[in-house]
């Protein structure tokens, strides 16, 4: 850093010379020592180019302080501080305060030469040792953020399936069958958490449906459907606060759109409606179908397999119906272990392969 001054503020002559021993062998001599921070008041124009700031045994208060007091004298230098604390709080303040690096008494020799180097050109550079806190309180926070995110969400789906006991959802058959549709139509979707989340909670809003509708043994009348109909958009309503990704929502949302235009709440057609609630609703129709009902007897699986893709192009997107087809005929998605865990009586001779397609 030829040309470059450099200044060094601290008490602690032992650490002041060691700091200048190591950033000696490093080529950089320090030309402004001061022991306070307020000194710097006191020599006006002489801004160095980057101050090392030792606040060694000071409160990350005290250290805030000092880093404001060399702000407010010189403004354009670069700081880089010496501080032990390195909690990710601490690290987070001494930044926003003004500290362009930080390093710690266990920073190597080599590490603080390329820190102060850097500083010197107005870049900061990161020592991992400091930053590992901050990395690992992360990472801790996104697996507990997650961990949540999964409880509350199967807590919300086990609450729809224990008033909605007629229907019966089997949420982790139809789920896993989503998501081995997905991984036909777009991998990224099938791995997505977002993905598998709004499968789950995809009739959470049939909480704000009534049982007696819910569980009526027959048929549903035009005023008790226009309320079962509005169960996607109670449920945009419930998972919206949650703040997941859009996608959860789309799922919610949209899963009783049709290709066609003719599906709601928002007669959505084609490529309007998200792809997730596309794919999930092919699967949502085979559970449907599939599923007892007061008024009517399930259909095998391979029968509800065939309507579905007679419904390619109209219910339901005909790529995924295709992607549908592809799945079964290559054994990647697996239809009879689908209807086994949905309780579908599967005759061996209807066994659903690509030698009855
Ligand atoms: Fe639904």
């Amino acid at each position: 850093m030829s040309g470059k001054d450099l200044g060094y503020v601290g008490t602690d002559l032992a650490r002041r010379a060691h700091a200048q021993s190591v950033l000696a062998a490093g080529g950089m001599t320090v030309t402004v020592e001061l022991a306070l921070p307020g000194e710097a008041m006191t020599r006006g124009s002489d801004a160095p180019d980057v101050v090392l700031l030792d606040t060694t045994g000071q409160s990350a208060e005290q250290a805030i302080a000092g880093i404001a007091l060399l702000d407010a004298a010189w403004p354009s230098t670069h700081l880089v501080v010496l501080h032990e604390d390195t909690e990710p709080p601490v690290v987070r303040a001494l930044l926003d305060a003004g500290a362009l690096s930080i390093v710690t008494s266990a920073t190597s020799d080599g590490q603080l030469v390329a820190t102060v180097g850097a500083a010197a050109e107005g870049r900061g550079l990161i020592d991992l040792a400091v930053v590992r806190p901050v990395i690992d309180l992360y990472a801790n926070l996104h697996a507990e953020t997650r961990r949540r995110n999964r409880a509350v969400i199967e807590s919300l789906a086990a609450a729809v399936e224990a008033k909605d006991t007629v229907t019966s959802r089997h949420l982790r058959a139809v789920s896993r069958l989503a998501t081995q549709l997905a991984r036909e139509v777009e991998p990224s979707l099938a791995d997505s958490d977002d993905f598998l989340y709004g499968c789950l909670l995809h009739d959470v809003g049939k909480i704000g449906v009534p049982e007696r509708i819910l569980t009526k043994p027959g048929a549903l009348t035009a005023d008790e459907w226009e309320v079962m109909r509005r169960h996607p958009q109670t449920g945009a309503r419930v998972v919206r606060p949650l703040g997941l990704d859009q996608m959860v929502t789309d799922v919610v949302l949209h899963h009783h759109e049709r290709w066609d235009g003719g599906g709601y709440p928002s007669r959505l057609a084609g490529d309007e409606i998200p792809l997730a609630a596309r794919v999930f609703s092919v699967c949502d129709a085979l559970e449907a179908m599939t599923a007892d009902r007061p008024y009517r007897r399930a259909l095998p699986m391979s029968v509800a397999y065939e309507r579905v893709r007679l419904e390619g192009g109209h219910q339901f997107d005909p790529d995924v119906v295709g992607a549908l087809t592809s799945g079964v005929q290559r054994g990647t998605i697996d239809l009879e272990e689908t209807a086994l865990a949905l309780d579908v009586e599967q005759p061996a001779r209807r066994r659903i392969s690509s030698s009855v397609l």
